[in-house]
């Protein structure tokens, strides 16, 4: 695991901090149906797949079966609750160690994961071992030189400069790829309904379920938050959309 343990405090605000809304999983389910074929059923490897918040949609819309790997033991354990498929399961592995045979799966997805792999080498490495040949990865995480613009850190910047201070850049991330016999396929922007209202949002924020309030101090969460309910009646109420870069590689 990486610096940040999930089995520590973030899996208890998760389900609820970070729930996406059938709008937004047929926005990701879309993104990811353009880079594949259009043969059934497609195997999937979500690696990271914390709660499951995405595995059992993605047995649904390509046929499974979807294998979740995932080494927070309190992630996993929410996933096998809540989020069960026929065509899904929940092992105990990590990117660095996939606990599949060569060649098992269509295709691999890394939803909000690759900045928590410490071990990147071998990670790229085993998921060209587990991905068969023609087979695609998808990549979605955040990079420092295209962050996303959110409202929470134009609000607080000091939460801001930490949450940046996780990720590397885009090309970097893309060479960890290309650097293991990986071939970018594409890179897109997608644009997702994160919630219905700033309101929303905010109520989800207070679950404290995104990993950058692991790096900051108590005192600067609390003041972050008495900053936020200043400006909150200034901040309006409309729906809030998030903009992410998917990278796709192809084995
Ligand atoms: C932000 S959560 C994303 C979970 C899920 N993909 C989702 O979108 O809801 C990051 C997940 O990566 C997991 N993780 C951390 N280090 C990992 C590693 N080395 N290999 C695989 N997963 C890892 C964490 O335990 C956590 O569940």
């Amino acid at each position: 695991m990486g610096k940040i343990n999930y089995d520590a405090r973030l899996h208890t605000g998760y389900v609820a901090g970070r729930q996406l809304s059938p709008d937004a999983l047929g926005t990701w389910l879309e993104a990811f149906a353009r880079h594949l074929p259009d043969t059934r059923p497609l195997s999937w490897l979500d690696l990271g797949s914390g709660t499951g918040r995405m595995t059992p949609h993605l047995a649904g819309a390509f046929g499974g079966p979807a294998h979740g790997v995932e080494p927070s033991e309190k992630m996993r354990a929410q996933a096998v609750a809540g989020a069960a498929h026929p065509a899904v399961t929940y092992a105990a592995g990590s990117a660095e160690s996939i606990p599949l045979p060569d060649a098992s799966v269509d295709a691999a997805l890394l939803f909000f994961v690759w900045h928590h792999v410490a071990g990147r080498e071998t990670a790229a490495r085993e998921l060209r071992r587990v991905v068969k040949p023609g087979g695609t990865i998808f990549v979605q995480t955040n990079f420092s030189d295209l962050m996303p613009d959110v409202w929470w850190f134009r609000a607080v910047p000091e939460w801001g400069k930490a949450d940046s201070a996780q990720f590397r850049t885009q090309d970097e991330v893309i060479g960890d790829f290309t650097g293991a016999g990986w071939t970018l396929a594409a890179r897109e922007e997608v644009t997702w309904p994160r919630s219905a209202s700033l309101a929303e949002d905010y109520e989800r924020l207070k679950r404290r379920a995104v990993s950058f309030f692991e790096l900051v101090t108590e005192e600067q969460i609390e003041a972050g938050f008495a900053r936020i309910e200043e400006l909150l009646p200034s901040l309006g109420s409309e729906p809030q959309y998030e903009t992410s870069q998917l990278l796709v590689f192809r084995r």
